[in-house]
């Protein structure tokens, strides 16, 4: 009998790919198993509405037990895959877990996700020190935010930004801490980190930019004081870390597979390996509109195409594209969309109205539109993405009037851009 596919990680890749593969015609066991003790549920409501308590765990779950059970797919929870082997270069082999259970498989999917970056100083074991990646971390949070009234939060990047809103809404006093000079610098370009430090600012939450936590420190076993390298000391009843995340590259390591700031893939969800594939935040993979370098995409977009080009290679297919990369961010009454990736534009356009809290600022290299970033503006989002995805471009010099839809102003390439473009 066949063994099956066994499918490390169960978060959004792992689901996806497990039901991707069904679909695909896979006849044989599928095995999902992951080491939390949950079936897998969706993360970006964590930070945000399930924090706030407004939505139950049972709705956080991705698929409800009967629908896997139908299409015959085994979820192993609260099981830690501590070693894997192959035979020879795979593509079956055999897996361990911390508790001892023996998993032979046919077919192997790595989808381990990433682990929160740990805030290495003095005093950050103390009570009261919380990180946020898992249904368990959120329950905990939600608890402690209840109790506090000072909260620090380590990290401007989503997860301590969406944190922020939240614990401020709750009406407690807020300080967010940053070590690098401007807030969500890994997602978004300069002029969208001002906009977000004032808006921020005027609702109540204090940001400290370039600011270094040498320690916490506090009472007994209880947080009480976050130390910055400046000498201040900021008063804090719950310190939240969110300075970011690793990618989980201990089995791959085993496998010998190669790893360069995550699991190296090609867009076919291939490891170096290619009788192993990969997907979600634990993989960098080609650039999307050049095919090249190694990006790392921490969404649940990516969890899911990845996903989807994995199952396709397990089923024998070469089904793939890198799609144009999107992402959101709520904070209070903003919402924040993005589509494509602003790394390497030399100049930007903004639209509309940051003043009045409802703009977009489109990316440009050499002329060829690269990316967008919307706050409150969810038509100028949609309109970006549809041109980058049909390969069109809207002209710099149009985008500025917002008498005219960014829909109508879509135009196909000039021949020199198209020239210039490397999509395949
Ligand atoms: P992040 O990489 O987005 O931001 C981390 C921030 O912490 C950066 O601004 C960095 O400069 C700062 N930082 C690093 N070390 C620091 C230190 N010692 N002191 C102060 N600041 C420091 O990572 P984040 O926010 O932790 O998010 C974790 C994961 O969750 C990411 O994969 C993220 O994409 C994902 N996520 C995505 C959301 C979304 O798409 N809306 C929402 C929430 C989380």
């Amino acid at each position: 009998m066949s063994a099956g596919t066994l499918i490390v990680g169960a978060s959004q890749a792992g689901m996806q790919l497990a039901l991707s593969l069904r679909d695909a015609g896979e006849r044989g066991p599928i095995t999902l198993v992951g080491d939390e003790p949950y079936a897998p549920y969706q993360r970006p409501p964590l930070s945000k509405c399930y924090l706030q308590g407004d939505i139950s765990f049972e709705q956080l779950l991705l698929r409800a037990q009967e629908y896997l059970a139908n299409r015959d797919i085994s979820v192993l929870t609260g099981e830690l895959v501590d070693w894997v082997q192959l035979e020879g270069e795979g593509p079956s082999g055999v897996a361990l877990t911390a508790s001892g259970e023996t998993l032979s498989f046919d077919k192997l999917a790595l989808t381990v996700g990433a682990s929160p970056r740990r805030l290495a100083v003095p005093g950050a074991n103390l009570d009261g020190v919380v990180y946020l990646r898992t249904a368990d971390d959120a329950a905990k949070l939600r608890q402690l935010q209840h109790e506090a009234e000072s909260v620090v939060v380590v990290g401007g990047g989503f997860i301590g930004l969406e944190a922020a809103a939240v614990a401020r809404k709750q009406g407690k006093t807020v300080t967010l801490v940053e070590a690098t000079d401007r807030l969500m610098g890994r997602a978004v370009a300069p002029v969208v980190s001002d906009f977000y430090l004032d808006a921020h600012a005027r609702r109540g939450v204090t940001t400290r930019l370039n600011a270094e936590v040498v320690a916490l420190t506090g009472r007994d076993t209880r947080v009480q004081w976050v130390e910055l390298s400046d000498g201040s000391s900021l008063p804090a009843d719950l310190v939240i870390i969110g300075i970011g995340v690793v990618p989980r590259t201990e089995l791959a390591h085993q496998l010998d597979l190669v790893c360069d700031g995550g699991i190296v893939v090609d867009r076919f969800a291939r490891t170096s390996n290619p009788n192993v594939v990969s997907a979600g935040d634990c993989t960098v993979q080609p650039d999307w509109r050049t095919g090249s370098g190694k990006v790392r995409l921490e969404s649940v977009q990516n969890a899911i195409n990845q996903a989807k080009a994995a199952a396709s290679t397990l089923a024998g297919g070469v089904e793939s594209e890198l799609p144009v990369p999107w992402f959101w961010s709520d904070q209070f009454d903003l919402k924040l969309q993005i589509a494509g990736l602003w790394t390497g534009h030399d100049y930007y356009v903004v639209r509309g109205f940051p003043q009045r809290e409802s703009f977009s600022v489109l990316y440009y290299h050499d002329d060829d539109l690269m990316a967008v970033d919307s706050v409150n503006a969810p038509s100028d989002y949609m309109a970006v993405r549809k041109a980058l995805t049909q390969g069109s471009t809207i002209r710099a010099e149009d985008a500025c009037d917002v008498s005219v839809s960014l829909r109508e102003l879509i135009r196909p390439l000039s021949g020199d851009i198209r020239r210039r473009r490397h999509r395949f």
